[in-house]
């Protein structure tokens, strides 16, 4: 999460100006830096990149976000005050203590233990967090498409709230998500998307300003899974740092909401319904399409500085077919994320640096990075590769 680490001295000033504007992460704690002589001063996930006047000196950190424990407990004395003390104690750790927020959705993962009890714990959360409208049960995500299967458990309407038969004029899931100073259209029923990769997405940003100066010109980016696009919508976020633009994906419901929101971040008219990789606009390349096509597509092959390569299950199998998509006349960049079993990282290193062409002098070799866990065993990681210009006869 985003923190402004701001001086003690000038905390009060900081915090009066991140509350005018409306910056502050919900339920976040204020927390002193290690050296105590600063604070850190947790940003919502929707604050601007650029911050306004008054605060655009400090230093943004990345740092866990610290919960405000007041509204945890609170979600505790609800379930409490619905099922007992005794009912609470006997089930421990199966309740879901944790959550997932998506726009004014809360997405919870329900143990068996307590599956029984879904309508006390819908009750529950939207008593504890006032400014939420449905929660729903996950049951995990379904296929190729990454799309999760969500059950709604309880909504909100007005001050009512609602465990049965919940009208269906509450239970859409299509919901606008701020980040970085951008509106982002998804639904998660309907095609990938993860509020968790904020900090993913700003590490990808300050890669492609660097391979920005490298080549001095706006770069050519390529996103062949680009879902509903909200690595472009950080991207675009910076000025003249995209050239020209691919964003294709094999689902038709995430090239909708794409488009919808290129409209959005692009400030140009775009297409309503989802079409084949069409050429909308002389930069601007977007459609449905199997990323494994692109490579031998004319439009698209040999064409770009930066390549997303975000389909984290088969992104190893899938490299060596994707990389006759970067142009290799100048310097260029692959980014991409990986699951894999934490006994096979090196493994998986091997293989990602053996798919890839020859490295740019000086810089790192790929190499993953644990993100986070992905199971018990699995890992979800990140690595990105700078790659040379072929020299004259390779
Ligand atoms: C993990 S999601 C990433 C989406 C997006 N980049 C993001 O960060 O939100 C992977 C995406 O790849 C898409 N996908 C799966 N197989 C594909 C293929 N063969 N060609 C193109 N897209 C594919 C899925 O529909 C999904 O949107």
């Amino acid at each position: 999460m985003r923190h402004i680490s701001v001086p003690n001295p000038q905390v009060e000033q900081a915090l009066g100006l991140i509350r005018e504007h409306d910056l502050l992460a919900p339920s976040m704690h204020v927390f002193p830096t290690e050296d105590g002589k600063s604070r850190l001063i947790p940003l919502d996930f929707g604050a601007p990149l650029s911050l306004p006047d008054g605060l655009a000196d400090f230093d943004i950190v990345e740092h866990e976000g610290k919960p405000d424990e007041r509204v945890d407990s609170d979600w505790w004395t609800h379930l409490s005050g619905l099922l007992g003390e005794e009912t609470v104690e006997r089930h421990g750790e199966a309740w879901p203590s944790s959550h997932e927020f998506f726009g004014d959705m809360m997405i919870v993962r329900l143990d068996e233990e307590v599956a029984g009890y879904s309508q006390q714990i819908a009750s529950a959360k939207l008593q504890s967090h006032p400014h939420i409208r449905l929660v729903l049960s996950d049951r995990g995500v379904l296929g190729e498409l990454r799309i999760r299967d969500l059950t709604p458990i309880g909504a909100r309407r007005e001050n009512e709230i609602i465990l049965e038969n919940i009208p269906e004029d509450i239970t859409s899931t299509q919901v606008m998500v701020r980040e970085s100073g951008r509106s982002i259209l998804c639904d998660p029923t309907r095609a990938y998307f993860s509020t968790k990769l904020q900090s993913e997405r700003l590490e990808t940003l300050n890669l492609a300003k660097e391979l920005r100066s490298l080549l001095g010109r706006p770069l050519r980016v390529c996103d062949p899974f680009c879902g509903v696009g909200p690595a472009l919508a950080t991207l675009l976020g910076e000025p003249n740092l995209v050239g020209e633009a691919l964003a294709s994906d094999l689902n038709p419901d995430a090239v909708e909401m794409l488009l919808d929101n290129l409209r959005r971040w692009d400030h140009r008219d775009y297409p309503n319904a989802p079409l084949p990789l069409s050429r909308i606009h002389p930069d601007r390349l977007v459609g449905v399409a199997d990323a494994t096509t692109l490579p031998s597509h004319p439009l698209t092959s040999g064409n770009w500085d930066l390549l997303l390569v975000n389909l984290p299950h088969r992104t190893i199998e899938l490299l060596p077919t994707l990389i006759p998509l970067l142009d290799t006349q100048s310097p260029s960049l692959v980014r991409g994320r990986v699951i894999v079993a934490e006994s096979e990282i090196d493994a998986a290193n091997t293989a990602i640096q053996s798919s890839l062409p020859n490295r740019l002098e000086g810089t790192p070799e790929p190499e993953l990075r644990i993100k986070r866990d992905y199971s018990s065993t699995l890992r979800l990681c990140s690595f990105e590769a700078w790659i040379a210009t072929t020299s004259e006869g390779e």
